[in-house]
């Protein structure tokens, strides 16, 4: 596999691909980690040392300062806005040696330089041409699949299939390489739970984009990979390991966390019908919609930094050197910030939130993964208006992971159309 190509992919491409093949490996087997959260930032919303949030505490490493983890808002927010004290060179281990060297480890000023060489590709505006022509079509094909049956797990028919069809319409790659697309997503983002997987999907994928790079600059198309190609900022260009590199991370950054999203919006308001109605007959809904899922189940539950010097924190004293753990889902419950929390409510007043980070890395993709979910949601409840929850007798529908969260399964009933 580690050889295939653009041209040769679509003979290799595995049988479908199973979304929970790999489930608990890459999102931790941890049902509601929530409550112990609360607690934990009832005591401080700062503590050092191993903490457990019920999956068990790794042991500290005596050769290291003790690890830090954040469960404040105000104090997640504190820590992002720093970023001379706390540095992203955190991730240059396990992440950088799958991915290779991305803006996620880079501090400034490579940062800033690096991140105006990719990020037009990634405002709103530039991505409005996507909308009918991408995604629209994915999802109405996906929905093609199902919509005469009058029921369906919209997890494993909808949700898991269409970002990673975006993403790869959007670099693009060609159709029939999706699944092995996806499969090679997944083993990336697992790397910590599965070393010597996580590094042949590195490297597989390191050839593929090689093939594909080199016909994008005989022959450019409208895509993001052409158009990394001739990117220019004060006169440097991305060199190539720097643009696989960048593929790399796009791939579980704009695959696992999108699919996610959408599972668990549709979670929230297929749970709570009230909400779900007003949404169907009032699409405006959809943006506070979408931000009160990313504040109350974050796809991603925990990003890292690293202190490049002493400090301290909430009147919490740092090592130099010390990892920190920040908890976006636990800082986004924070009750000293938003009344009943653990509440899905997309009518709450404040749904500022730090879901998709806060500062200078805020997520390159958020108006992307914004957009697609809104196409996507759309164009599901304009053809099946009447969808509502239809689980098995002993079926206990809720969503489940640490890491990375959404529902493993979303079975639906509808009037067939
Ligand atoms: C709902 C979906 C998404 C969520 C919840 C999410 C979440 C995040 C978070 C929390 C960060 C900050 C990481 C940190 O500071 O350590 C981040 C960064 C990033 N995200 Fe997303 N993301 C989503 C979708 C996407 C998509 C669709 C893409 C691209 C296709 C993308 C690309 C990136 C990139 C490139 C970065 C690094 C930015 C930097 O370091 O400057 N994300 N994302």
């Amino acid at each position: 596999m580690s050889t295939m190509t653009a041209n040769t992919g679509a003979d290799q491409v595995p049988d479908r691909f199973d979304p929970f093949e790999l489930q608990d490996t890459v999102s931790g087997n941890i049902r509601d980690p929530y409550p112990r959260m609360h607690e934990l930032r009832r005591q401080s919303p700062v503590h050092v040392g191993p903490v457990d949030l019920g999956d068990g505490a790794t042991p500290a490493d005596p050769d290291r300062p003790p690890p830090v983890t954040v469960f404040g808002f105000d104090e997640v927010v504190q820590v992002l806005r720093d970023n001379e004290t706390f540095s992203s060179t955190v991730y240059e281990g396990v992440m950088g040696a799958v991915m290779g060297r991305t803006i996620l480890q880079m501090d400034e000023p490579d940062h800033r330089v690096h991140r105006a060489l990719v990020s037009p590709t990634f405002r709103s505006k530039v991505l409005q041409r996507w909308e009918e022509d991408l995604v629209q079509c994915v999802v109405n094909e996906l929905i093609d699949g199902f919509a005469d049956k009058g029921h369906v797990d919209l997890v494993q028919e909808l949700t898991f299939n269409f970002p990673v069809q975006v993403i790869a319409r959007i670099l693009g790659l060609p159709r029939s390489d999706f699944p092995v697309f996806q499969r090679w997503a997944i083993a990336i983002t697992s790397v910590a739970a599965n070393w010597e997987r996580g590094m042949a999907a590195s490297e597989a994928l390191r050839d593929y984009f090689a093939g594909i790079l080199e016909e994008r600059r005989q022959q450019p198309a409208d895509d993001l990979i052409s158009e990394l190609v001739v990117a220019e900022v004060d006169g440097r260009q991305l060199t190539d390991e720097e643009i696989y590199s960048f593929l790399r991370l796009l791939l579980p950054a704009g695959v696992e966390t999108t699919y996610r999203a959408s599972g668990s919006l549709l979670y929230g308001l297929l749970t709570n019908p009230d909400q779900l109605r007003a949404v169907v007959a009032d699409r405006e809904l959809m943006t506070p919609a979408f931000e009160e899922v990313i504040r109350w189940e974050p796809p991603v539950t925990v990003i890292l930094r690293r202190a490049a010097r002493a400090t301290e924190l909430a009147g919490v004293p740092i090592e130099e050197g010390a990892d920190i753990a920040l908890l976006l889902g636990a800082a986004n419950r924070d009750e000293r910030k938003y009344a009943e929390p653990d509440r899905y409510n997309l009518f709450r007043e404040s749904r500022q939130n730090v879901g998709f980070g806060f500062g200078i890395h805020v997520c390159l993709g958020m108006h992307l993964a914004r957009m697609e979910t809104r196409v996507a949601m759309n164009t599901l409840f304009d053809r099946l208006p009447d969808l509502h929850l239809d689980p098995a007798p002993d079926q206990d529908l809720h969503i489940h992971g640490m890491a990375f969260r959404s529902p493993i399964s979303l079975p639906v009933a509808f009037t067939p159309a």
